[in-house]
């Protein structure tokens, strides 16, 4: 199921197309060489299949394997006595019932470096038993009536050590270090936590770690993972979100790709920055995978819509949703953050024939 490439392999093959548009060109994949034209782009499923199932529980990654999720994303906050879990907002509030079970614990906090912090029940502001009190699925269901499931009603938020156990071989782990320097400012070291973490479950084994992706908005993060664990590979997201990197990291240049080549296998920018095969072709000339972010179509991940339903242009929501992986797969894209696995594989699949 794994679709995983030799990265160094990849970068030096990268080099050799840049030379001749006409060469062969073969990407290893689990025992397998490819041609460069037929090679399989990674499917990444965001938050689990967080299109159908709430995100980041366990019924969104069961579906995400069950649907063929080459990795399975998590992305990473702290509990209040220092525990790795898998929640998207640094906030409980929006995918948790936090509001109900812990009223008056509120806290102002700026995690993102905005500027403008916010009340919230911040997940750094509990502990792993108070956040396994909370149900983190029956929103989905209230948000996405035509969606919901009674098996997602009452489910909890995973540590990613849970995830670890409950994922096994079944896909590979693409965790994203989040909010670096706000865990910092409370003695927590994200990398380190993590680097432990994967070491403690074998993932440093060579076999084993080109089943992780480490992805993060911070470079430091990055930085930081390459001198605990070097043997995982990195995946920049953009634009970054160090405090100092935020206007000069969202277009993509030869100037950004070469820095990011430094110290990462790829990068994971938001689909806006990919409008054309100019920005693909300056990423893969500095060796760098491209992972971009998100295909879901107009939906949000908290209000969905049917994939049924015809969008503004006349076609359904889900023909919408295939025709753009098709056209960033067009571009020459590695891989992608989809809430929809099988319709990656539609895509892709159709796009073959
Ligand atoms: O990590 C890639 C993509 O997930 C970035 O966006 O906000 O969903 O973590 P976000
Ligand atoms: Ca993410």
């Amino acid at each position: 199921m794994i679709e995983h490439r030799w990265f160094l392999g990849v970068r030096l093959i990268r080099g050799l197309a840049l030379c001749t548009a006409s060469v062969l060109i073969f990407a290893t994949t689990m025992g397998l060489t490819r041609k460069e034209g037929q090679k399989k782009p990674l499917l990444i499923a965001h938050r689990g299949a967080s299109g159908y199932a709430p995100e980041h529980t366990f019924e969104s990654y069961r579906i995400a394997m069950e649907q063929g999720a080459d990795f399975v994303e998590q992305d990473l906050q702290v509990t209040k006595d220092g525990v790795l879990i898998c929640l998207h907002d640094p906030d409980l509030g929006r995918t948790t019932d936090v509001a109900e079970v812990f009223p008056g614990r509120e806290m102002v906090r700026d995690p993102e470096e905005t500027g403008k912090p916010k009340r919230g029940w911040y997940a750094v502001d509990f502990t792993l038993a108070e956040i396994k009190m909370l149900d983190a699925g029956s929103w989905f269901n209230r948000a996405n009536p035509f969606a919901s499931s009674p098996a997602y009603a009452g489910q909890h938020v995973p540590t990613m050590e849970e995830t670890i156990k409950f994922v096994g071989k079944r896909a590979g782990l693409y965790i994203e270090l989040k909010h670096v320097p706000f865990y910092k400012s409370f003695g927590f070291d994200v990398a380190d936590k993590l680097a432990r973490l994967l070491k403690a479950h074998g993932f440093d084994r060579p076999s084993e770690s080109r089943r992780i992706f480490i992805q993060s908005f911070y470079k430091d993060g990055l930085l930081r993972m390459r001198e605990l664990a070097p043997g995982f590979s990195r995946i920049q997201l953009l634009p970054m979100e160090d405090l100092a990197r935020r206007e000069d990291t969202a277009k993509v240049t030869p100037a950004l790709a070469s820095e990011i080549a430094t110290y990462a296998q790829g990068v994971g920018p938001s689909k806006a920055m990919i409008p054309s095969a100019v920005e693909v072709a300056t990423l893969h000339a500095a060796g760098l995978l491209i992972h971009p972010y998100t295909f879901r179509g107009s939906t949000s991940a908290s209000a969905r819509r049917p994939l049924d339903e015809k969008q503004t242009n006349g076609a359904t929501l889900r023909q919408n949703i295939i025709t753009d992986i098709q056209k960033y797969v067009g571009l020459g894209i590695d891989g992608g953050f989809t809430d929809y696995p099988d319709l990656w594989r539609q895509a892709n699949s159709s796009r073959n024939r």
